[in-house]
């Protein structure tokens, strides 16, 4: 991305997996690779998926449940059920699991995948939530209407400023509640980034509405969480759980005032991105609008609010001295001259600290692709036939735990993503559905933000130990801050 277009720019993109690089160089080439069938399989009808169903969301939990099959199948590729399943959702659970670097990329060719209508899978949540109309999200690259990703390009001026004014009143609130105990930064984080986001990516203030600039984000989180419940794993409260919140699909009506307030605020803040979509992408009003709030909420706002979730956890739990480091790098690169793109591209371990972060903690960790023709797919050690329609799901947190690419695999290494073999790896860091060194175009599913998100982790980071010697984090809140000395 440059430095004065958003990362939501769309370049011409190579729809291929990416060229095979180093450690997997070694591997031997598909055509010396033994031909095998997929193993694994879906079980008695309505039995099998509902036993993985259980497994997948209680029991085992996704990881587990995932591991579990690639030790009993011998396999990274294997045929499984994924959940929503049994009883009432009109779904096929059944898929082929792809679970290591060089299988999952097979999914970024749209000469073999298509992308149409699954992007949480077979299960597509009620059209009623996005205006009666399938969103961008859900649309193939192969669908005329998907172009419409260029609306989103927006002059990245207004991002730096922003961020640093709504960062510096995040944290004045925080200090000034602190001195009567932790302060919880669920709510602060969330109003953050519904404020950053609306502004960067609609050109819609919430302050002017004071509504909006206090419920905007629980309007979203309910829109958002009442689409995505039935596949989200949850460990607590079974079997309730199970039984009503993973059985059957939720009906609109229930976050349809919120949906509502939202729309009107982007209908009358966000003007000029709507013309945008109107005049140069050839879409209706309403179509703009809509498709703007989707990837506000759905993309942008839900994405963002996992990622900082475990970016302040991995800081958390870390026990290296890894804040000094970073403290050290931020003052030595931005000290003097303060924060701009260019001296946060400096911050090289900034930057792998967010990577490694992605790695570990992909924000969307399923990725689903249907096969649209019969094609040979390669693991590193063996190719399967896959068959026209067969829908490929990829779980990232195991594909990029690849011990054939990454070293030490499981562990958080806070300089992985540093100096030449660190830039080598970002070729298999696929959180953004595409490799982290791909790039975003109409003729891809490659996220819109691939550098947009990074790039404003790293200015929160970068932003926060300029402010602060270090930050002190319990669980899911504040306990102390150190202002900076110098
Ligand atoms: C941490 C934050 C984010 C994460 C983890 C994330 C992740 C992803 C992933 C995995 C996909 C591909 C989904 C699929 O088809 O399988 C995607 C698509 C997309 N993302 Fe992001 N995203 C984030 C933030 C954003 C932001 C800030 C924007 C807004 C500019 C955005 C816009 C989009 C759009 C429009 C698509 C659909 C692309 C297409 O249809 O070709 N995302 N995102």
């Amino acid at each position: 991305m440059s430095a004065n277009t958003m990362a939501v720019n769309r370049i011409t993109a190579s729809s291929a997996p990416p060229p095979p690089k180093t450690s997997l160089t070694s591997q031997p080439t598909p055509t010396s690779l033994p031909l095998r069938s997929i193993p694994g399989s879906y079980g008695l009808p309505l039995l099998g998926p509902l036993v993985d169903r259980l497994n997948y969301s209680w029991f085992q939990g996704p990881q587990t449940f995932f591991k579990k099959q690639i030790e009993k199948n011998q396999s990274t590729v294997f045929r499984t059920n994924v959940p929503p399943s049994f009883p009432f959702f009109l779904v096929n659970p059944n898929v082929v699991a792809v679970l290591d670097c060089k299988s999952f990329a097979h999914m970024f060719d749209m000469e073999i995948i298509e992308k149409k209508n699954i992007l949480v899978g077979d299960f597509m949540p009620s059209t009623k939530f996005t205006g009666d109309r399938r969103v961008c999200a859900y649309l193939d690259p192969s669908e005329p209407k998907h172009q419409q990703m260029d609306m989103l390009k927006r002059s990245s001026t207004v991002w730096i400023p922003t961020l640093t004014s709504l960062l510096d009143t995040m944290w004045d609130n925080i200090e000034s509640q602190l001195a009567s105990g932790p302060v919880s930064y669920v709510v602060p984080i969330q109003k953050f980034h519904f404020a950053f986001l609306s502004r960067c990516i609609a050109g819609a203030d919430p302050q002017n509405s004071p509504d909006m600039a206090e419920n905007g984000y629980l309007y979203m989180d309910r829109w958002l969480a009442l689409q995505i419940l039935p596949t989200v794993p949850i460990n607590a409260f079974q079997p309730l759980v199970e039984i009503f919140l993973h059985s059957f699909p939720y009906p609109y009506f229930l976050v349809s005032r919120d949906y509502n307030k939202l729309y009107e605020f982007i209908q009358k803040e966000g003007k000029e991105v709507i013309e945008r979509g109107q005049t140069e992408f050839n879409l209706s009003r309403e179509d703009a609008i809509h498709n703007l709030l989707f990837t506000l909420g759905f993309n942008a706002f839900g994405g963002f609010l996992i990622f900082f979730l475990s970016l302040l956890s991995t800081l958390e739990s870390d026990k290296t001295g890894v804040q000094e480091k970073l403290r050290n790098e931020v003052r030595e690169k931005a000290g003097s001259s303060g924060l701009s793109f260019g001296t946060v591209k400096e911050m090289e371990l900034v930057q792998s600290f967010v990577y490694e972060t992605l790695r570990l903690n992909p924000p969307v960790p399923l990725q689903y692709g249907r096969a649209r023709k019969d094609f040979e797919l390669s693991s590193h050690d063996s190719v399967f036939e896959v068959k026209k329609g067969e829908l490929l799901c990829g779980f990232q947190p195991l594909v990029m735990k690849d011990p054939n690419v990454f070293d030490d695999p499981e562990t958080f290494v806070a300089d992985r993503f540093t100096k030449e073999k660190g830039k080598e790896l970002l070729n298999y860091l696929y959180w953004s559905n595409g490799p982290q060194t791909g790039e975003t175009s109409a003729s891809n599913k490659q996220c819109a933000a691939k550098d947009f998100v990074p790039l404003t982790a790293a200015l929160f980071l970068a932003h926060l130990f300029l402010r602060y010697d270090s930050v002190t984090i319990a669980g899911t809140s504040f306990s102390a801050v150190e202002k900076a000395k110098n």
